[in-house]
């Protein structure tokens, strides 16, 4: 079996970008017979980027509410919080002691971080700390642990899956016996169509950016936020270029490939840009509709919502505690008591 493994950081509340690039995928995914699922709120990531505790513990709620809204069966799934895994941080230990400073020098989100850092001067109040440096092992912790195979992911951590994968090989290469590796060698999901969702500015779609649509917005306010998508001055009746625009992305990510083809010939025939959000509403709200009134109820039963993740880490702590043994006793560490 194929066993699929995800996590969408506890920071804000989750958006369109999150729902294609990562959460609509693994959900499908989820739902064939040769698959097992691993899907996780990765609050121990949210740290690094926020400090309110009350923005985390409400992000956390409102992303589980989310997955169980759009469908995730938590029986079928193993569906949990990350902070409720202690063997993860113990991992991440491990692996930074044969992760290469040089590679980490190179992310991506870490370079920026430190750009932005030095632009800032004196102004900067958060800094580079350890735990933005030390994010790329503890997500190859979050997926080593499980042996996950496939990573269902935006672009935008494409960087940090093929980081997972040289850890695992280093560690593989100093502590594995014969050809019987330890770890598997995770692979990044990508779908091409929807890599990097664009937000309201044309730019990624991301909670940093503060251009996001959020997925279960109210009728009103999500048709509100289609009308705030950047668009050029083109007139309705002039020809639109729909592969430089937001509006006719964002469509794509939701359409049958009838309706794309449609709306990429509206283009063509020079539609209005008060008319083409008008039908990006139309197809975004009756994707989601349903989701909504369902995420509503959830958050309504903060209880519930915690039952399910305690037995999602129950699960996830009976597969990754005996391989965690394994691997202590590998790098020559006595077993747990
Ligand atoms: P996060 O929380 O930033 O994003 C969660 C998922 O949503 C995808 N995504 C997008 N996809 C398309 N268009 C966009 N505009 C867009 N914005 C976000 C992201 O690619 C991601 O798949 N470090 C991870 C969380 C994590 C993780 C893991 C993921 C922790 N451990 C292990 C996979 C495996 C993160 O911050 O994602």
């Amino acid at each position: 079996k194929q066993r699929i493994l995800t996590g969408i950081t506890t920071t804000g509340t989750p958006h369109l970008g999150n729902y294609v690039g990562a959460i609509r995928p693994a959900i499908a995914a989820s739902r064939r017979d040769d698959t097992e699922s691993f899907y996780f709120l990765a609050d121990y990531h949210a740290l690094i980027k926020c400090r309110s505790p009350e923005q985390v513990n409400q992000s956390t709620r409102e992303i589980a509410a989310t997955w169980l809204a759009l469908g995730l069966d938590a029986d079928n799934a193993v569906f949990y919080r990350q902070s409720d895994i202690p063997e993860l941080p113990e991992l991440s230990w491990l692996l930074s002691c044969v992760a290469a400073k040089g590679l980490m020098n190179r992310a991506h989100a870490y370079k920026a971080a430190v750009a932005a850092n030095e632009a800032a001067g004196e102004d900067s109040d958060f800094g580079v700390t350890m735990g933005l440096y030390c994010y790329p092992v503890l997500m190859a912790a979050d997926i080593l642990l499980f042996r996950a195979n496939q990573v269902p992911v935006g672009r935008d951590q494409v960087q940090h899956i093929e980081m997972a994968r040289d850890i695992a090989g280093r560690f593989n290469h100093h502590y594995s016996s014969g050809d019987n590796p330890l770890f598997v060698l995770p692979e990044a999901v990508v779908d091409d169509q929807v890599a990097v969702l664009n937000g309201l500015d044309g730019r990624k779609m991301s909670k940093s950016y503060g251009n996001t649509i959020p997925l279960f917005l109210p009728h009103k306010h999500l048709r509100k936020h289609i009308n705030k998508i950047k668009t050029n001055l083109l007139e309705p009746g002039e020809p639109k270029d729909p592969d430089d625009s937001t509006v006719f992305q964002i469509w794509q990510a939701f359409a049958t490939p009838e309706q794309t083809a449609a709306m990429r010939q509206a283009f063509a025939e020079g539609i209005a840009w008060g008319e083409a959000k008008r039908q990006l509403f139309e197809l975004v709200d009756n994707e989601l509709c349903d989701a909504r009134d369902r995420y509503e109820q959830l958050l309504g039963h903060p209880n519930h919502i915690e039952d399910v993740l305690q037995q999602g880490a129950d699960k996830a702590r009976a597969v990754g505690r005996p391989f965690l043994e394994q691997l202590r006793e590998a790098v020559g560490i006595r077993p747990l008591r």
